[in-house]
């Protein structure tokens, strides 16, 4: 669970509310924090562009957690998480994030992106029988639900989601969680800056928007674009995080230009709402 700063929000009327009326709160939730990483390429050459140590990113990443006391919940891992899919790669990731769970107290879930391979994705990863189809999950820390769904489409950088996803979801979500529901996928549905990442965003976000209509999803989180951004999809809000392997220059508009660095996301959902802050990683210049 949270740390002690983080937990006075829970349940308490002292200091600065007493004598006061409390506001009314949309969700009757407890603290909840996520630490999202994503985008970590992993890759057996350690190379995903020139200078680029993704293996080392991912582990100065997960030490800086380990120094600071964060106590997050759930790691959530959205996607490319390897570079070519090479099955060492997910064995190598396992082990990782198996070792990084253990001594954080935290659970570890796993998101599929475009470099991603669903077989072996799901044979290393999941402990499933290696299969093709949409990897569609639902987790829970004590009421709040965590929906991950698979925006992937074979062979293509851009995503969707299936029929079969978005009726995963729909069924998923059916009936409000007692401290509300965290979405995630790997493709934005909102566009980046940068033209060719804003190309191979989520196509047919309208169909996703028309499922959330009504429901209790209170924050949906994505990777994919290697540079953090903000929005909203009709009234949800919608982080995309920072990646670990590299960051992406906004400034590039019309090219995509690659930079070294390593982030994560904080996430934190208590009854004053959501936050989200990005905690740089110190990472070596290439
Ligand atoms: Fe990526
Ligand atoms: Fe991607």
């Amino acid at each position: 669970m949270p740390g002690s700063a983080h937990r006075t929000l829970r349940g308490t009327t002292e200091p600065a509310t007493a004598g006061r009326t409390q506001p009314a709160r949309a969700f009757p939730v407890t603290d909840h924090r996520l630490i999202q990483i994503s985008d970590i390429h992993l890759s057996s050459d350690d190379l995903e562009f020139a200078g680029a140590r993704p293996r080392d990113n991912l582990v100065a990443g997960l030490e800086l957690l380990g120094e600071v006391d964060l106590a997050p919940d759930m790691l959530v891992l959205t996607g490319d998480l390897a570079n070519t899919g090479d099955p060492l790669c997910y064995q190598d990731l396992a082990e990782i994030m198996h070792r990084a769970a253990e001594s954080l107290g935290a659970v570890v879930v796993y998101v599929p992106g475009n470099h991603d391979d669903r077989p072996e994705f799901r044979r290393h990863l999941l402990g499933q029988p290696p299969d093709r189809a949409p990897i569609n999950q639902v987790h829970w820390i004590d009421g709040l639900r965590v929906v991950l769904l698979d925006s992937v489409v074979i062979g293509q950088e851009h995503g969707e989601l299936a029929e079969e996803t978005l009726a995963f979801l729909r069924d998923a979500v059916a009936e409000p969680a007692a401290d509300g529901t965290v979405l995630a996928f790997h493709h934005p549905p909102i566009p980046s800056p940068v033209e060719p990442m804003a190309e191979i965003m989520l196509h047919h976000g309208d169909r996703l928007a028309e499922v959330l209509v009504g429901t209790d999803v209170r924050l949906i989180i994505s990777g994919h674009n290697h540079h953090e951004e903000l929005g909203a999809l009709g009234p949800v809000p919608v982080w995309v995080s920072p990646a670990t392997a590299y960051r992406m220059d906004i400034l590039s508009r019309e090219a995509v230009h690659a930079l070294p660095g390593c982030a994560l996301s904080q996430i934190d959902l208590t009854p004053a709402g959501v936050t989200v802050n990005v905690i740089h990683v110190p990472v070596g210049t290439p």
